[in-house]
């Protein structure tokens, strides 16, 4: 066994075995066990996969203690103050930043698979129009393959890309649409003319009845450099919870709608991305500043459920530096807001007596990305049930990125996890009439 190697004795037997220490670009190394059954008869237990890599992977990475967040190598702030989201998204899948023709080539692609089949527009007929946009999602997204069924070999790059593609291209005329169907108003068509973050805009936002050049100018700059902003920041996270599930769906071979609809069933839980609407929800019941010790007290509580929402990582164990930005950012969108909103000023103020108690200090709980996004989308007219749906389509090019990763990777296997069993012994069956 070379040098970098780990060795386990399992006392009770005083067998040895020597594992690689295998270690990548940056981070901690990682000891390769997958010989320990064989070798040693365990399993490893780690419920929340706390110490466990489930993958290699070269398309993000996260120093929680030190709070740098990189997407290819690159530092999320750079790319925050200097790119688009498409051409993040670019990056996230190729590896590469694109040049001006490459990045046109993608703005085209990604423009020309905008549209929705007309029949999956009556898809949304089966809705009432009070269904959670998110419960919406799951099932249009999930119904792609039925439309879109011509590309779905996962042996083919090319299929794959096309779904990719197809997948980022879509997200936002679904989302829109949902929210369109919540309101009864009419759905709104992807423009060409128009980028990926004033489409959305558009197609969320705009009046069939207002004159064309009216609608044009109806897109407000800061809002789409603000929803350019959050975009990029929500694009990717490495192995997180949702995305680890398109991983695990997408190891079975199945199609990459149903991996991405997986993805956004696990997105939709208030510990992920389900937060920031949940943090909207928390600040509107703290309702002003003098109640917010009672609330940190509930937090603190161990009998009481009530955690801060927007506080806390797995992985961050220092400041989220997407939080960083984006509490900037709600500076700058709330300042040329008309709508003064008084959650920023309630959030500021939880934020500063939250960092001051030494329970968040001591368990290193900071604001996360999802504590201050909810602010901005509110600003923007976003609907709080839609939070966690605007998170779906940023995070679908993380998604689309890790799926096409594994299944270009010819070492990839089903994922298949094996448990701690507690149950009851083996015993004989028992008939009614004895039991
Ligand atoms: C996202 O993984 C990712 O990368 C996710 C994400 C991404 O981009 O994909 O970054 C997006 O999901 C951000 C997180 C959004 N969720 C929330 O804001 C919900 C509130 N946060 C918590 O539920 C929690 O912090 C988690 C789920 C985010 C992390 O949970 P962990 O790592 O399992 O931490 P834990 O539950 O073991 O908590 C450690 C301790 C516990 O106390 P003890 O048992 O040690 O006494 O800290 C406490 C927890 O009770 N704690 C909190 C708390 N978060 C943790 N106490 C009060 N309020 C909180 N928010």
């Amino acid at each position: 066994m070379s040098e970098k190697s780990l060795s386990i004795t399992n006392k009770t037997t005083e067998q040895t075995a020597a594992y690689p220490l295998l270690e990548g670009t940056l981070g901690n190394p990682t000891v390769d066990i997958r010989a320990l059954k064989n070798d040693l008869g365990c399993f490893t237990f780690d419920p929340g996969f706390v110490s466990t890599a489930s993958c290699k992977s070269a398309i993000t990475y996260i120093d929680g203690d030190r709070g740098i967040l990189l997407y290819r190598g690159y530092p999320i702030e750079q790319l925050a103050e200097q790119c688009s989201f498409l051409e993040v998204a670019y990056l996230l899948i190729h590896g590469e930043l694109p040049n001006s023709e490459q990045l046109q080539t993608f703005h085209n692609e990604i423009n020309g698979h905008a549209v929705l089949h007309e029949s999956l527009r009556v898809f949304f007929d089966g809705f009432h129009y009070d269904a959670h946009p998110m419960a919406m999602m799951v099932g249009v997204v999930g119904s792609l393959s039925a439309f879109y069924h011509s590309e779905l070999d996962v042996s083919d790059p090319e299929q794959r890309y096309i779904c990719a593609t197809r997948m980022i291209a879509k997200m936002p005329t679904i989302a829109a649409a949902c929210y369109r169907h919540s309101t009864g108003a009419p759905f709104v068509y992807p423009r060409v003319d128009l980028d990926y973050c004033e489409n959305f805009l558009n197609m969320m936002f705009s009046r069939p009845e207002k004159r064309f050049l009216e609608q044009a100018h109806a897109i407000d700059d800061t809002a789409v450099k603000a929803l350019n902003l959050l975009f990029i920041l929500h694009a990717d996270h490495e192995q997180n919870a949702s995305t680890s599930t398109v991983r695990l769906a997408g190891s079975t071979g199945a199609n990459p709608y149903a991996c991405i609809a997986a993805g956004i069933v696990a997105l939709w839980g208030p510990a992920h991305g389900g937060a920031n609407e949940a943090v909207l929800s928390m600040l509107e019941e703290i309702g002003t500043v003098d109640r917010i010790p009672q609330y940190i007290a509930k937090a603190k509580d161990k009998n009481d459920p009530f955690r801060l929402m927007g506080f806390g990582h797995r992985v961050y164990k220092n400041f989220d530096p997407r939080a960083t930005i984006i509490r900037k950012t709600c500076h700058e969108v709330l300042a040329k807001s008309s709508n003064h909103e008084p959650l920023f000023e309630l959030a500021l103020a939880l934020e500063e007596l939250a960092l001051k108690d030494d329970y968040f200090i001591e368990k290193k709980l900071y604001p996360n990305v999802d504590f201050y996004s909810g602010i901005i989308y509110k600003a923007l007219n976003i609907p709080v049930d839609m939070f966690t749906v605007m998170f779906a389509i940023a995070r679908t090019s993380g998604w689309v990125s890790h799926w096409l990763e594994m299944t270009a990777d010819p070492s990839t296997v089903i994922g298949r996890p094996r448990q701690l069993y507690t149950g009851a012994p083996r015993r004989d069956f028992v008939p009614l009439a004895k039991r």
